[in-house]
């Protein structure tokens, strides 16, 4: 097989609610997450937040001396929209922008390029308040606060990412509800996932044309929803549960057309689509790379009345389930994603992995963090890019998901993905056997 190139990135990421903590510090404004924890409807593991998490507020110097430690020439990180504008829009603050030229100028003195994803789901409440991504106003709102981000950080970041994994915050926060804003309506659903990609376009568009050289795409997650059996309906309950998730976000960016089952989906419900006129353009507008976040697949069969699809998730034979999650490993299914990712695209923008990894639970033995199925899924996954680059598919980097243990959403600090572990009590670090692999692999790779 043929070697990494030596300019690949080797990353590792994480997003500002999991790690920063100072949640109210230094003039932040509130985000959503923030209410969300604070809440008595809140469906985190223990009533958790993420107040202090891993306090890399504080604690960033140390946690690039871990980056450094780990030899990743990246780190994919987050910025707090309501750290930079606590208001959402107006004011911005001066300490917000201090904080993320700390870590940027260190990032960069340590040769760690910074791989900013301008919104990993912490809406500041203010916007939500006047209906967030529901509300049309959010392509202005994340444009204002993309320039300011661009102005302050755009000479120094080469890979900016506009949304992770839209899936998230529009289908599961508006339509599921199982995400702040936790709202439960086919209407929003459709609306915050069209009005998320008109923003994402705006914001590629504007940075185009305020001439910054570095690099911009998005990192949407896809989780291929593959049917259990040959059936027709088992086939067709798997296109409508793709269509109307991740396959939305990738079809509309790789087709500029949404797919007919989710639009037909939402009609069915009374929803139109708000399309105005260059709305498309602007969703297909060129990005320089395409950002993957790849965990899974599942399998779907059809099942009348069940969810929202009419169909249920079964467990195949065969499949490794990990144990901490409920999620059947298939790194062959990363295969078949990038082969598709190649075709959709005319194998003509690079394909950066932007997340991958896995929950286990810790166990240690005398201090060692010993993460066998950790280490053997990244190498697994490792082992099928490896293998997808000789064929001739562009790839230009893994970020593995993630660097530290952290909060972990609605799961709290009872899930770990760290390649480094937390201890949450004495904010101790330790490097658990998957960072101590991944590192030999990276010095032996670049
Ligand atoms: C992705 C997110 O969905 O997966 C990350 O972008 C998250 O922020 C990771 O930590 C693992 O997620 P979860 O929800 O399965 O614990």
């Amino acid at each position: 097989m043929e070697k990494f190139p030596k300019d690949f990135i080797w990353g590792v990421g994480s997003a500002s609610y999991q790690v920063e903590g100072a949640w109210n510090e230094d003039g932040k404004g509130e985000n959503i997450w923030d209410r969300y924890c604070h809440s008595p409807e809140s469906k985190v593991f223990e009533h958790q937040n993420a107040d202090v998490t891993i306090d890399e507020y504080h604690r960033f110097e140390e946690d690039m001396d871990w980056l450094k430690e780990l030899r990743c020439n990246a780190y994919r990180f987050s910025i707090s929209w309501a750290r930079i504008l606590p208001a959402g829009t107006g004011a911005v603050n001066p300490k917000g922008i201090a904080y993320y030229n700390k870590l940027i100028d260190g990032l960069l003195a340590r040769g760690i390029q910074p791989m900013v994803t301008l919104y990993h789901w912490d809406l500041p409440v203010a916007l939500q308040d006047k209906g967030g991504w529901a509300n049309r106003e959010i392509v202005d709102w994340f444009a204002e606060y993309a320039r300011v981000c661009f102005e302050n950080f755009g000479d120094r970041v080469p890979y900016w990412i506009t949304l992770n994994e839209p899936t998230v915050f529009t289908f599961s926060g508006h339509l599921l509800g199982a995400v702040p804003p936790c709202i439960q309506s086919f209407e929003q659903g459709l609306y915050s996932a069209h009005h998320a990609m008109v923003a994402h376009g705006t914001v590629v568009r504007l940075f185009r044309k305020m001439g910054l050289k570095g690099k911009i795409g998005f990192a949407f997650d896809i989780v291929p929803k593959l049917p259990y059996t040959d059936a027709e309906e088992d086939k067709k309950a798997a296109r409508l549960a793709n269509a109307t998730t991740q396959y939305f976000f990738y079809e509309g960016v790789t087709k500029g057309k949404y797919p007919k089952e989710a639009i037909d989906f939402y009609e069915s419900k009374g929803v139109k689509l708000p399309l105005q006129d260059g709305d498309m353009e602007l969703v297909t507008e060129k990005c320089d790379f395409f950002g993957l976040n790849y965990y899974l697949t599942q399998a779907v069969r059809y099942k009348k009345g069940c969810g929202l699809f009419d169909c249920e998730y079964v467990f195949r034979e065969n499949f490794p389930v990990a144990n901490a999650v409920e999620w059947e490993i298939d790194p062959e299914g990363l295969y078949d994603v990038l082969k598709d990712v190649q075709k959709a695209t005319n194998n003509e923008v690079p394909i950066i992995i932007t997340e991958n990894g896995i929950c286990q639970d810790d166990y240690c033995e005398n201090g060692e963090y010993n993460d066998d199925e950790r280490l053997g899924y990244i190498r697994a996954h490792i082992d099928v890019i490896q293998k997808a680059y000789s064929e001739g598919v562009k790839m230009a980097g893994y970020v593995c998901w993630c660097g530290f243990d952290n909060f972990e959403w609605n799961n709290g600090t009872n899930k770990r993905f760290g390649l480094i572990h937390v201890d949450f009590e004495t904010q101790k670090r330790t490097m658990k056997k998957s960072g101590k692999w991944y590192r030999e692999f990276i010095s032996k790779n670049s």
